[in-house]
């Protein structure tokens, strides 16, 4: 907990905690989680998608990895357990297994892009890791080099994550814990609407070309939309309280565990944004910028976590992302949930309860003793 504070403090911005891909931020994140690491008895290192890495060697030879993970990248004025609490409860359950003689490598690893801040598009650390980054996205990245971060799909052998549940089902049912049966897919788009800039008080309002009163109205058809859909940002370009946007960008997040209704639903929203671009004589901007596709978690490692939880567990589908959608591609992947106060993330007020860590950190640990046990 005392780690989480001080990690909290980690920030490219004065006054609040925000942490974006590669910035300095998240290299210094890197050195201080990176030190703790060392203290925990694991060998450390930085892959060139700035993932951390830390990792306690098996004696055995030809020993795949078991990884624990979550990720070291925040939102803007975020909160201080989203991702870090998943990273440092993985140092802190292999502090534990040392000198365990592990028949696997246990590594804990902090991934450097889970929020997507930077680009808007998201996991661009765990998906380096596991060579399954786009030409698409190296192509909008500066960081180019990321991609020399691939490992072979045969080093893995479990991934398990720990993270802050962010929404108020497990304190609705006063459980400490939960396990996540799927992580629900999303597409982010980025778009904007051309009309035409003008003087605010001299141009008629049937005369106009508004372009963010088009974004209004797709803010409103992706309220009714029946997924879960929300534009996070908009901007007026080169605005000002007396000129009519001229040029309106937005951004569109839609969710949904059933992929069919996901892109359905996208589909519709973007039909709907050129009905109300014709109407107002705007132009349409649509890019997919990402697409991620639910990812149901493993069913025989997630069982391995239900037992270590002991009776009644709770289990639920994520609406958020998490870097266990992407590890879940290339080994098998399994979550557990901490309860947070009041449901709340992406945000500074988040919390948890130190006795929740401790049952987390507990399961996790045995989970891992469980694993040892089948491929030992
Ligand atoms: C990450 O937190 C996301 O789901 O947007
Ligand atoms: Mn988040
Ligand atoms: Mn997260």
């Amino acid at each position: 907990m005392r780690r989480c504070d001080e990690l909290g403090r980690v920030s490219e911005e004065e006054g609040r905690l925000t942490r974006t891909f590669a910035s300095p931020a998240m290299r210094g994140a890197n050195a201080l989680v990176g030190s703790w690491m060392r203290q925990a008895g694991l060998t450390v290192r930085e892959d060139a998608a700035f993932n951390l890495i830390g990792r306690l060697p098996s004696a055995e030879r030809g020993a795949k990895s078991v990884i624990i993970g979550s990720h070291l990248d925040t939102v803007r004025d975020a909160g201080k357990y989203d991702g870090p609490l998943g990273v440092l409860i993985g140092v802190a359950v292999a502090e534990k297994m040392r000198g365990q003689n592990l028949p696997f490598h246990l590594e804990v690893v902090g991934f450097s892009d889970e929020e997507g801040v930077k680009y808007q598009t998201t996991y661009l650390g765990s998906r380096a890791m596991c060579g399954l980054l786009a030409a698409k996205d190296l192509g909008r990245i500066r960081e180019k080099g990321i991609a020399r971060a691939k490992r072979a799909k045969r080093e893995f052998l479990a991934y398990l994550e720990a993270h802050i549940e962010q929404g108020p089902v497990l304190e609705h049912v006063r459980a400490p814990v939960g396990v996540v049966s799927d992580i629900a897919g999303q597409t982010r788009i980025r778009a904007a609407f051309i009309g035409r800039a003008a003087h605010a008080g001299t141009t008629p309002m049937n005369l106009r070309r508004d372009a963010l009163c088009g974004v209004a109205e797709v803010v409103l058809a992706a309220e009714k939309a029946g997924v879960i859909a929300t534009v996070g940002q908009c901007a007026v370009e080169g605005g000002a309280s007396n000129v009519i946007p001229g040029r309106a960008t937005f951004t569109l997040d839609v969710r949904d565990v059933k992929d069919a209704k996901r892109r359905a639903a996208c589909g519709k929203l973007r039909k709907i944004a050129a009905a109300v671009a014709r109407r107002r004589g705007l132009a349409l901007e649509w890019e997919i910028v990402q697409e991620t596709p639910t990812a149901p978690m493993d069913a025989g490692l997630t069982s391995v976590l239900r037992r270590a939880v002991g009776s009644r567990v709770r289990t639920m589908a994520s609406g958020a992302g998490h870097d266990a959608a992407v590890m879940s591609k290339v080994c098998p992947a399994a979550m557990l949930f901490v309860r947070c106060k009041g449901g709340v993330s992406h945000h500074p007020d988040e919390s948890v309860k130190e006795s929740d860590v401790a049952v987390a950190l507990d399961v996790l640990a045995r989970a891992v003793l469980e694993l040892a046990k089948r491929h030992g």
